[in-house]
Formats: structure tokens, C-alpha cells, sequence
């Protein structure tokens, strides 16, 4: 049976691009595969966070997992720093990889580019993708849903597992990713050009799944679009109301076309209006679910449970690599 592995960083609030482009996506494979969600809070240190919203974060994040659907029956649901094995992989993973190779990674030049100098850049964000090929090869991996972001990390993944194996033998499988056809990037509000991303400092550019409704509809309002009104998918010349588009696309699987035809002679409000009322249905219950789990300590025990069945797994191929390198 195919394994699949996939990781959502507890790093601030959850986005709907988080939602559509990997979380959703994880209830759809429960039946049908062995799965692992997992808070990757060892990504988030990547970048100084708090203690105590660190903490608070995970565990939120934990109950979003099983507040979207994900039942801890069917998959199993942990904390990355629960299970030892990952940090440890992690540097073997480092070794195996060249500086010129992480230096090529496209996220590490965004992320970095914003320190500016060489001196302050923390040192995790160069080997966040070592960390994340260990996270993704501990389980003997086959497939890995997440947005058409992490691409490039999952394609150094592969070439890391493919080395492992040429140079000490047949040791992992090779995972292949899995983008989603529609959502698999969700842009910016209010720079369409650029990713939707919890990390973005305005508030306005980002649908939080968490954040109050009446928020989420003024932001959808007053999302950049362009000024012709006219309701039609063209990423590159309308990229405001494409991404639009795309978000509902996605919650109801309407074409593009079917679109651009319902809004005929009708302005942007019009369909603005709309969107806001199809993403407040599809927040509404999930909201409603989280803060009910917030209260309840299953979340924990789903918690204990998974990292223990997580460490079981990790520890096998982990022995199994060491083995293999004399270490
Ligand atoms: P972020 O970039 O918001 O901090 P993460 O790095 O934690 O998110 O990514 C978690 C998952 O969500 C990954 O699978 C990533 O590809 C997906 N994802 C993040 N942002 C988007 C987006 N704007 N559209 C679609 N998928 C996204
Ligand atoms: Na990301």
C-alpha cells in the first residue's frame, strides 16, 4: 500500500491557500492509503518564534487537522519534534546534500533575500529542505500532496533518496508529489503576483480559516483586481480576478467559463459578493468543529498516540540508514 506524508508548519494563523492547496486534500487519501499529517514545528524554528505561541500553535494547528476531517482512526496525526528520528535524518540529509544545490532552492532566495545580508540569514532556512527530505523519507513515503510551492523541495528530496540509495543501497522509496489541478496556489489578495502566505505581514493580502467572517468578507471586498470588470480567467493580464476565480473554482468546481457566463453584464461586486458567501459556508462548520476541539483534550491524546506510532516507523528506517553508513 502507498504511504503518504505531508507537513503544514505551525507557524501563525492557517491560510485558506494552506486549506485548498495541501490540508484539504489530506481527508480525500485517508481511506485509501497509510497517511501521516504532521505539525512540522521543527520548520518553523526556522525563524524565531515564541514559547508559549509556539506551543499553542501546534496544537491548534493538530486540531485543525482533525477539525477539516482528518480522523486519527484512519491517519495518523503527531508533532515533527515528538519523533527524534526526523532532527536526526535531518543531518544525514545535510551531508548528502551540496551547498550549490540548497543555494538553488527558490524559496531559500525569497526568504533570505529579505535579511539582505549574508551575515544575519538564519542558517536553518539553507537546510530547511535537508529537514524536509528527512521528514518525507522516514516513512518509506510513495506520495506527497502539497502546493505546487514546495516543488522544487520535493524534487531535492527524490535526488537525496535516489544518492542515499546509489552510494549504501536500496534504502528508500522514492516519493512523487501530488499538486492539486485547481488551488494549487492560491495568490496574494492584494498583490496577485505573489503567493497567499501566513507569513505575509499584511493582513488584508491573507484569508485566514480561523479569522472572523465579517473580516474574511470586507477582505474579499476589497481584493486588488482590475479595472475593466470584466469576469474573465487571464492570469496574466487579470491576475486579481483569476486568483479570484480560482478560489471558487476550487470550493465548487465550476469551470471558468461557466463564470465568466453567470457574471455577463454584472460587475466584480457582484461576484465578490458571492465568493465571500461560498467561502463563509465552507468555514463556518470547520471554525465551529476547531473551537469545539480546542476545549477537548482527544487532541492531546491523538498527539501521545500518533507520535508513538510515528517514532515506530521512523526508528526502523533510521536504523536501517545508520546501519548502512557505520554510524
Ligand atoms: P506557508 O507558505 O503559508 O507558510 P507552509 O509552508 O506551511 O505554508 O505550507 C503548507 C502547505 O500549504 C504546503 O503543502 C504548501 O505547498 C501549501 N501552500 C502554502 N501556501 C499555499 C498557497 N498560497 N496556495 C496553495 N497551497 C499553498
Ligand atoms: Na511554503
Amino acid at each position: 500500500m502507498s504511504t503518504i506524508f505531508s507537513g503544514v508548519q505551525p507557524s501563525g494563523e492557517m491560510t485558506i491557500g494552506n486549506y485548498i492547496g495541501a490540508m484539504r486534500r489530506f481527508v480525500t487519501y485517508q481511506d485509501t492509503h497509510n497517511c501521516l499529517f504532521c505539525v512540522v514545528n521543527q520548520h518553523a524554528i526556522t525563524v524565531p518564534q515564541k514559547p508559549d505561541e509556539l506551543k499553542q500553535s501546534a496544537r491548534k494547528l493538530a486540531a485543525l487537522y482533525m477539525a477539516i476531517g482528518i480522523d486519527p482512526k484512519k491517519a495518523t496525526i503527531f508533532i515533527q519534534s515528538e519523533v527524534r528520528a526526523h532532527a536526526a535524518l535531518a543531518w544525514i540529509m545535510t551531508c548528502l546534500s551540496s551547498m550549490g544545490e540548497l543555494e538553488r532552492m527558490t524559496q531559500y532566495k525569497d526568504k533570505s533575500q529579505q535579511h539582505g545580508k549574508n551575515e544575519t540569514i538564519p542558517a536553518g532556512l539553507f537546510v530547511y529542505p535537508p529537514l524536509m527530505a528527512a521528514d518525507i523519507l522516514l516513512y518509506q513515503t510513495t506520495h506527497v500532496p502539497v502546493g505546487d510551492d514546495q516543488k522544487q523541495h520535493l524534487e531535492l528530496t527524490r535526488d537525496l533518496a535516489a544518492r542515499f540509495n546509489a552510494r549504501y543501497g536500496e534504502t528508500f522509496s522514492i516519493p512523487e508529489p501530488l499538486i492539486a489541478k485547481s488551488g494549487a496556489r492560491i495568490m496574494s489578495l492584494q498583490t496577485p503576483t505573489k503567493k497567499m502566505s501566513k507569513s505575509d505581514p499584511n493582513n488584508a493580502a491573507t484569508i485566514f480559516l480561523l479569522e472572523d467572517l465579517a473580516k474574511t468578507k470586507k477582505k474579499i471586498m476589497r481584493a486588488q483586481t482590475d479595472s475593466d470588470g470584466i469576469v474573465r480567467f487571464d492570469i496574466e493580464n487579470k491576475p486579481g480576478i483569476s486568483n479570484l476565480m480560482t478560489l471558487r473554482a476550487a470550493l465548487t468546481n465550476e469551470t471558468m467559463d461557466t463564470m465568466t457566463a453567470a457574471y455577463d453584464g454584472k460587475g466584480y461586486g457582484d461576484f465578490k459578493k458571492d465568493l465571500a458567501e461560498i467561502i463563509t459556508e465552507t468555514l463556518a462548520p470547520l471554525q465551529e468543529e476547531h473551537k469545539k476541539l480546542m476545549d477537548d483534550p482527544i487532541v492531546d491524546t491523538v498527539l501521545n498516540e500518533g507520535a508513538e506510532k510515528a517514532h515506530a516507523l521512523a526508528e526502523q528506517t533510521l536504523k536501517k540508514v545508520e546501519g548502512k553508513m557505520g554510524l
